[in-house]
């Protein structure tokens, strides 16, 4: 199995994280006998500054080589200065683009060892496993006429989508549902956006090919209310580009930190891995930062795009693992116990250990 990872660090806590992704996947392919290759390249605002682009022609073009993209985060507050089309975030946005990754996958989990830490009552959040598939090339990210206009001292973005941008990305969702738990409830705002209608009714007819999947639509206010009320309730979640982005970030509570949160941006010609979570710039360069959200996006790398599904159900058992040993970075620990915290490299590196105890002990379970 031979992979060759484009890897695009970025800002803050970027290069933290992904480091300790790409500690992860070199012990599997070390072990596995496997050849996966890293190459790192600029992205972001640091890009900007250096380069003058924060997605610079040689990143795209490499990306566009790779088997898969990983990325840490872009951003920061040294950046807000730069004109709209140098900011950082300009570039992820034109790094989704480029590689034409439409859907976005941004699991969910309560883990029961780290229940603790949300400020949900446990009973409330355990057994919640939800999946929200995000549009991520349309909506108002994408769509013209955009502008900030200082002469009229208005400024106004577009919300528009197509049938057919729709219709591929609810294939993805109703197709993932049917390997889950077939419930799928899709997130507009249909009492008052046009887009929003549309989108419901294009979601009501793909529905009639999953006809094992129960849909249910909802309104995207209610949605937020009700998902944080009954976690347990809900399976996949199909939403546009930003009610998506919006409610991951508050299903990332249900977890228990935003720096849990793996996502797989699939269906292009090349498929993207991030974790959701930002930059971080206040934490940035400590060494303290959560690097669960980065390797549980690479264990989303090696079962989306290389198949290796063993491989990645070994990476999300020793993420388990790890947590019910009780280490943790800062993130998952109350004020008071914070001393205790292990590192971004320490965490890293435990998983990495026991990724390889869990390949090992599969093995010989395989060999009996
Ligand atoms: C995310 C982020 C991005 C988004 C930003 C950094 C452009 O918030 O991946 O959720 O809005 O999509
Ligand atoms: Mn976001």
């Amino acid at each position: 199995m031979k992979l060759n990872i484009a890897v695009l660090p970025g800002d803050g806590v970027g290069p933290e994280v992904t480091r300790e992704a790409v500690r992860v996947l070199r012990a599997v392919s070390d072990f596995c006998g496997y050849d996966f290759r890293f190459e790192e390249y600029p992205i972001g605002g640091q890009a900007s500054l250096d380069l003058g682009s924060p997605f610079p022609a040689q990143t795209r073009e490499r990306c566009l080589a790779a088997s898969a993209v990983l990325l840490g985060a872009v951003g920061g507050p040294q950046f807000d200065s730069l004109s709209a089309e140098r900011r950082p975030e300009a570039g992820l946005l034109a790094l989704r683009q480029a590689l034409g990754c439409f859907a976005n996958l941004r699991p969910a989990i309560a883990f029961e060892s780290i229940s603790g830490c949300s400020p949900l009552r446990p009973e409330r959040i355990l057994g919640a496993n939800i999946l929200i598939v995000r549009e991520l090339l349309g909506g108002l990210y994408f769509a013209e006429p955009r502008a900030f206009d200082v002469a009229s001292k208005s400024a106004w973005n577009t919300m528009r989508y197509s049938e057919q941008e729709i219709e591929r990305v609810a294939r993805v969702a109703f197709k993932l549902a049917q390997g889950r738990g077939k419930k799928l409830v899709s997130v507009d705002k249909a009492n008052v956006l046009e887009t929003s209608r549309l989108w419901r009714q294009v979601v009501t007819r793909i529905a009639a090919e999953f006809t094992d999947v129960a849909l249910e639509h909802a309104l995207v206010d209610s949605f937020a209310m009700n998902v944080i009320t009954y976690p347990t309730r809900y399976d996949v979640v199909l939403t546009e580009n930003l009610f998506g982005d919006i409610l991951s970030d508050e299903t990332a509570v249900i977890a228990g930190s935003l720096g849990m949160l793996p996502s797989a941006s699939i269906g292009g010609k090349v498929d993207l891995y991030e974790p959701i979570h930002g930059s971080a710039p206040d934490i940035a360069g400590k060494g303290i930062a959560n690097p669960i959200g980065a390797i549980a996006s690479a264990a989303m790398l090696l079962r989306h795009t290389a198949k290796l599904n063993n491989e990645a159900d070994c990476i999300e058992a020793a993420i388990d693992q790890v947590l019910k040993s009780g280490m943790r970075t800062a993130d998952l620990l109350p004020p008071a116990e914070r001393a205790r915290a292990a590192s971004t490299a320490e965490i890293g590196q435990r998983i990495a250990e026991a990724t390889v105890d869990a390949l090992n002990s599969r093995m010989a379970y395989f060999a009996v």
